[in-house]
């Protein structure tokens, strides 16, 4: 296997769309198949917004159904405004789309606004037009009661649904993916997790207090994350370069669920120039 890693800077994909630049690996470091794409955060997310409407036009076109694995948080409230917007102006039949997101918190009511449900509706289902009885969540209320259930349960119906063709990703500040928090191993599935500190912490003003903020969460695993066929994981902003640079240079370790990520057949990584800054390019 020949493993490639390729930064296109933001100016050379307009110049020359072949054109790329390599960066020194650090010793001691496993290369990295994925393709890093550093632009601004505004083309970030119209490019994979892209990459979505393009991918449900073709299935909508072929009269095939497409799984959609989707993420929370900051980032992708670009990644969805872009996607409502082309979808606006060229609109694709959704009604064989089914989504499933990564993860939801425990112990809130339904229809808590703070809830990742809750986050989705606002963000892309209600204005896109998705229908809501085909958007999943892993759920919470049967988590709380028999975890181990919830879990298997999800698991099940993504694989009923053929797996996910294309999954988003955000990255924690600690590394984390969805709520796999650092120290998961790489065959964790669907389950219920205590979160760190720092995601508490990081969810806190949302939450009006780091005291208000749920303890646990239901999450999928990196197995089912590792089984989408494309990832497609995007950082934005300073605080997140260390987490890359452990995500995609450092030595693969649990201690960075994402750098777990690194040798899938199908990643693409997109940053701003501030989460690039610790890779060294
Ligand atoms: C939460 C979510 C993650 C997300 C992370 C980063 O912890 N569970 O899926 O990647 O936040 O969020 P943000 O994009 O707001 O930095």
């Amino acid at each position: 296997l020949e493993f490639r890693r390729v930064l296109f800077r933001s100016a050379l994909v307009r110049r020359s769309r072949g054109s790329s630049l390599r960066w020194m690996q650090e010793p001691g470091s496993t290369p990295v198949p994925s393709r890093v794409v550093s632009a601004t955060a505004a083309e970030a997310c119209a490019r994979v917004a892209g990459e979505i409407h393009g991918l449900l036009a073709a299935s909508a076109r072929a009269g095939e159904p497409t799984v959609l694995g989707l993420a929370t948080g900051g980032t992708m409230v670009g990644v969805y405004s872009a996607l409502v917007e082309r979808l606006a102006g060229e609109p694709v039949d959704l009604s064989r789309v089914t989504t499933f997101n990564l993860d939801e918190y425990l112990g809130l009511a339904e229809g808590d606004p703070r809830s990742f449900r809750s986050f989705m509706a606002e963000h892309l289902f209600g204005p896109a037009g998705f229908a809501p009885e085909r958007c999943h969540f892993p759920d919470a209320a049967l988590a709380a009661e028999q975890s181990g259930l919830a879990g298997e349960a999800y698991q099940a119906l993504i694989a009923r649904h053929g797996g996910l063709d294309l999954q988003l990703l955000g990255i924690g500040r600690n590394g984390h993916v969805a709520f796999n928090e650092p120290g998961t191993p790489e065959a964790a599935s669907t389950r219920v997790v205590p979160l760190h500190e720092h995601t508490r912490a990081d969810a806190a003003p949302s939450f009006g207090g780091l005291e208000h903020v749920p303890t646990h969460a239901i999450t999928m695993g990196l197995l089912e994350i590792r089984a989408a066929r494309r990832l497609r994981l995007l950082a934005f902003g300073e605080a997140k370069a260390a987490a890359i640079h452990a995500a995609l240079v450092a030595p693969v370790d649990p201690a960075c669920p994402a750098s777990l990520l690194r040798n899938h057949a199908d990643l693409e990584v997109l940053l701003d120039g501030a989460a690039a800054s610790a890779l060294g390019a």
